[in-house]
């Protein structure tokens, strides 16, 4: 994959994208970084990129000029125009399942607004107009970096293990199940025992269980788009009673008996159920 940035600030870039996984995936030619300086395609001697806006109020706006050149000239290298991201509050907000339909594109171009915004004409340049949040950044560089990490992690051959990417939370649309790592007690506080069982179905049924569980207690509304087994509702339903409708609470109370098993291993336990 080839991604190019247009910014006012290439430097920003050097940190994040030369270091730890970003520059493991650059050095085996994974994926290729290169940032664009929107200034380079100023026309004046002040290499002016912004101006007044029309109608008047604070701030200056981004001008046309320099960021059509600049799309021009990145496309007229190759001949084909990259996927282009502007990058914008007022865009659609980011999220794993973008960052995976992103990952599957050849190049992609993200565009990194400054000032007040764009002058208004710059968004018929995007394919898509992607926010990373309700709130407002001073540019678009620090929202490209973010989302350029989410993708890169995703390509073939990035992360060690092939599926190591496929457990994270928002992969299948649930939270990550809870992670542990040795010593198996520590401070008092211990692993449960079926991680260490060595049993993998059990252990599989904990993990999908705990992530259910996660996932009803901090981001409830994520449930709605994941596909649940009746085994998983009637679990849910009797751990979080009025989640779902009354048929779940019905169905909760038959396998109760299977769940109660399941719950040896949770050590941080609240009234609510939650940590
Ligand atoms: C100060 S912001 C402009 C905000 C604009 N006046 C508005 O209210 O929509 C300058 C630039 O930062 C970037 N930016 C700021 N917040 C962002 C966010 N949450 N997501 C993506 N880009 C953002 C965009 O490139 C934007 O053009």
């Amino acid at each position: 994959m080839k991604v190019t940035i247009l910014t006012l600030f290439p430097e920003m870039f050097t940190g994040p994208f030369s270091c730890s996984i970003i520059k493991r995936a650059v050095d085996k030619g994974l994926v290729e970084l290169e940032t664009v300086n929107l200034r380079d395609f100023a026309k004046d001697r002040h290499r002016t990129v912004d101006d007044t806006p029309y109608g008047g109020g604070p701030g200056m706006v981004l001008k046309p000029e320099p960021v059509f050149d600049a799309v021009a000239a990145i496309t007229g290298k190759k001949g084909q125009k990259s996927y282009t991201v502007l990058t914008t509050p007022q865009g659609e907000v980011f999220r794993q399942q973008i960052a995976a339909e992103l990952a599957c594109k050849e190049e992609l171009l993200f565009i990194c607004g400054h000032y007040e915004g764009y002058d208004e004409r710059i968004r018929t340049l995007a394919d898509r107009e992607l926010s990373i949040g309700d709130y407002v950044l001073t540019g678009g560089e620090l929202p490209a970096m973010v989302m350029i990490d989410a993708v890169v992690r995703l390509l073939p051959g990035v992360l060690g293990a092939p599926d190591a990417a496929s457990n994270d939370s928002f992969s299948a649309g649930l939270l990550d199940y809870p992670q542990y790592t040795k010593p198996a007690v520590y401070k008092g506080m211990a692993v449960p025992d079926v991680l260490l069982s060595g049993h993998h179905q059990q252990i599989a049924a904990w993990r999908r269980r705990e992530a259910l569980l996660r996932t009803a207690e901090r981001r409830p509304e994520l449930l709605a788009q994941v596909a649940l087994s009746r085994e998983d509702r009637a679990f849910l339903a009797g751990k979080i009673p009025g989640l779902f409708g009354p048929e779940d609470a019905q169905e909760s109370r038959k396998s109760s008996e299977g769940s109660a098993e399941s719950e040896k291993g949770r050590i941080f336990e609240s009234k609510e159920g939650s940590e």
